[in-house]
């Protein structure tokens, strides 16, 4: 059977990567974070001094250093989830930060940035058989995907689910700076000039903010089945 491309967008922390991961080892399709790519471009600019202590981006010293980052996924058999790699390196737990979540929305509103991680993320998925979440798969990435889905919940609901998954890898998040981060990422995402986040014309529209994991994933897995029958 004819493996199709999936792309699921929406706004931060609304569960797209759960929904994505369990619907992907479901249907034995691959799962790409793509939201873990920018990210790792990020912990790269932190870690070479290339964000200023005003938050502003070296952008002509990155738009030179892009060609020292690369990117992989590898799956980790303990999870059996993908996990972030940077350069060789396994960074799965340092891009999760809210520190790298403070400065990752105008790193990826650079064009330059955006284009690059843009191309990676289609030759990953050029034979189909992929899940991919983000801001713009639908819209930019992978506009001619079979299955598009857009994903929302309320913002409280959203910083919610976003602290308690801090809390429990062991950070200690203030819950207001969880909110304000989740809404400046948001604005950042919508508005940028390059690929924003906006929800497909042909997107199917899921809001989850009072669903449970389960009832998600068997919704996503319904509409899967509808649109490979
Ligand atoms: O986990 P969460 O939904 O909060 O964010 P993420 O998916 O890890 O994405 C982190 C950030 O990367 C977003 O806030 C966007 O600024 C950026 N991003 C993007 O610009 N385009 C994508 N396709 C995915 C993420």
């Amino acid at each position: 059977m004819k493996k199709i491309t999936i792309a699921i967008d929406g706004h931060s922390s609304c569960g797209k990567s759960t929904m994505a991961k369990d619907l992907a080892r479901e249907i034995g399709y691959i799962y790409i974070d793509s939201g873990a790519m920018y990210r790792c471009c990020t912990l790269f600019c932190m870690r070479e001094g290339l964000i200023n202590p005003d938050g502003s981006i070296q952008t002509d010293e990155l738009e030179r250093r892009m060609k020292d980052i690369r990117v992989s996924f590898r799956l980790n058999p303990e999870t059996g989830r993908p996990d972030a790699y940077l350069n060789g390196e396994c960074v799965e737990r340092e891009i999760r930060t809210m520190e790298v979540s403070s400065h990752v929305s105008p790193v990826a509103a650079l064009p330059f940035v955006r284009a690059a991680m843009t191309a990676q993320q289609q030759e990953m998925g050029r034979e189909g058989g992929i899940v991919m979440d983000g801001r713009d798969i639908g819209t930019a990435v992978f506009p001619n995907a079979e299955l598009k889905i857009f994903v929302t919940a309320s913002d409280e609901i959203r910083a919610q689910r976003r602290y308690d998954e801090l809390v429990a890898k062991g950070e200690k998040p203030d819950f207001n700076a969880v909110l304000e981060n989740l809404r400046e990422r948001d604005r950042i995402d919508s508005t940028r000039a390059v690929a924003p986040l906006r929800q497909a014309e042909d997107a199917l529209v899921l809001d989850n903010s009072h669903m449970t994991i389960p009832e998600q994933k068997q919704w996503l897995l319904d509409r899967f089945n509808e649109r490979r029958d």
